[in-house]
């Protein structure tokens, strides 16, 4: 993957409702993160190590409007820096000349040797020193998440415009994460295919299933359309399709996939996923999923989530479950072959499928991917 790329971009790490008073921790791209809330409002995020012994921040609180280690207690202020150590008063610590200007008392009866010893040696350093002792990281709230980007100085996100609440759509948003290598979670989710295997019954079932796609690409990203030749014949369309004739599945650097169900030019629904890469073997996955508002529709957007959920909670728990076995093959294969499994590219493809090049293209620097046209017929017993 080229991690230098996908370290510029902004990824919702959180959603706005889910970081309360307490620390939460987090990752990306392998760096352990911390995101608070001081103050209750301002967000704020700094890697999740303390500079004192290494715990994470994330298992402390909120004190004053500063994050507070669960370890010994220092405290550091939104900008990272250290507030408070307890066990030393932050008076004494001031420089000695201030500190002979203020005549404060607390020098008296102090010998010298102490008085040097207490301030320049011990904390003179960590109260006054200009660097900031915790790496802190651009962080915003928008659009009901929690955006980070790893490189300093960014300035605020432009959020994807298919992940900003839409007009005339309820939206249910949510949070998890899984294992699973990255580029292979975004294909799973864009890949027609094994939803007659995975989720057999569910979205696809036995018989003929035809599509039609085309695609087209630019260097963000890339759109298949899939024109629906009959209908799709999973539960799920059986229960809650109302007359879906087209997909479009998208895909945007650095990890937003979505998928548009609609009637002609019309969408009903879409499920919008931002794919996160948190560590090696380890995605997150933003997700904000739409059901257009209909006129004479009186069920309350909560009800009609409600009844769906379920449904998108077993298609999920099946993607994660082949996710996490096809990570696991691949690191058996990186230990067979003695080698690091990036060398070289051990999978096998066909035309059928449709975005592993391109998605290699734009996450791992690989060829520039083929646009594809053409017929797709499901037909399995
Ligand atoms: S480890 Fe954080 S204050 Fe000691
Ligand atoms: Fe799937």
């Amino acid at each position: 993957m080229n991690l230098k790329k996908l370290k510029t971009a902004w990824y919702p790490l959180c959603r706005s409702k889910d970081l309360g008073k307490h620390p939460k921790p987090s990752k990306l791209l392998g760096e352990p993160l911390v995101l608070v809330r001081l103050d209750n409002k301002s967000v704020h995020c700094f890697r999740d190590v303390c500079p004192h012994r290494l715990i994470p921040l994330s298992l402390g609180r909120v004190v004053n409007g500063r994050l507070q280690c669960g370890y010994h207690g220092w405290e550091f202020d939104g900008e990272g820096r250290l507030q408070n150590v307890p066990g030393i008063s932050k008076r004494i610590s001031e420089p000695v000349s201030e500190q002979k200007q203020q005549q404060q008392d607390q020098y008296q009866g102090l010998s010298e040797d102490v008085r040097q010893n207490t301030c320049q040696k011990s904390c003179q350093n960590l109260y006054n020193d200009p660097k900031q002792p915790l790496v802190k990281y651009p962080c915003h709230e928008q659009a009901g998440w929690i955006w980070v980007n790893l490189t300093q100085n960014k300035p605020p996100p432009t959020i994807p415009q298919r992940f900003q609440p839409q007009t005339g759509f309820d939206i249910l948003m949510t949070f998890r994460t899984f294992e699973a290598d990255f580029i292979h979670a975004i294909e799973n989710f864009l890949d027609p295919v094994h939803t007659l295997f995975i989720h057999r019954g569910l979205i696809r079932n036995v018989g003929v299933q035809h599509l039609k796609y085309r695609q087209s690409h630019d260097e963000h990203g890339f759109t298949t359309h899939y024109t629906m030749v009959n209908k799709q014949n999973g539960l799920i369309n059986k229960l809650f399709d109302p007359g879906v004739t087209v997909n479009i599945a998208r895909f945007q650097f650095p990890g937003l996939a979505s998928i548009a169900y609609c009637k002609g030019e019309t969408v009903l629904f879409e499920v919008v996923l931002f794919f996160i890469p948190m560590d090696k073997g380890e995605v997150g996955m933003a997700t904000n999923i739409y059901i257009a508002k209909h006129n004479k529709d009186k069920l309350p957007a909560w009800l009609k989530f409600g009844v769906m959920r379920p449904f998108i909670e077993l298609v999920f728990y099946q993607d994660k479950k082949i996710l996490a076995t096809q990570l696991s093959a691949k690191n058996s294969a990186n230990t067979l072959a003695g080698k690091p499994f990036a060398d070289k590219n051990p999978y096998q493809s066909t035309s059928a499928d449709l975005v592993i090049d391109h998605l290699v293209y734009l996450l791992a620097d690989g060829a520039e991917g083929v646009d594809k046209v053409g017929d797709m017929v499901l037909d399995v017993d």
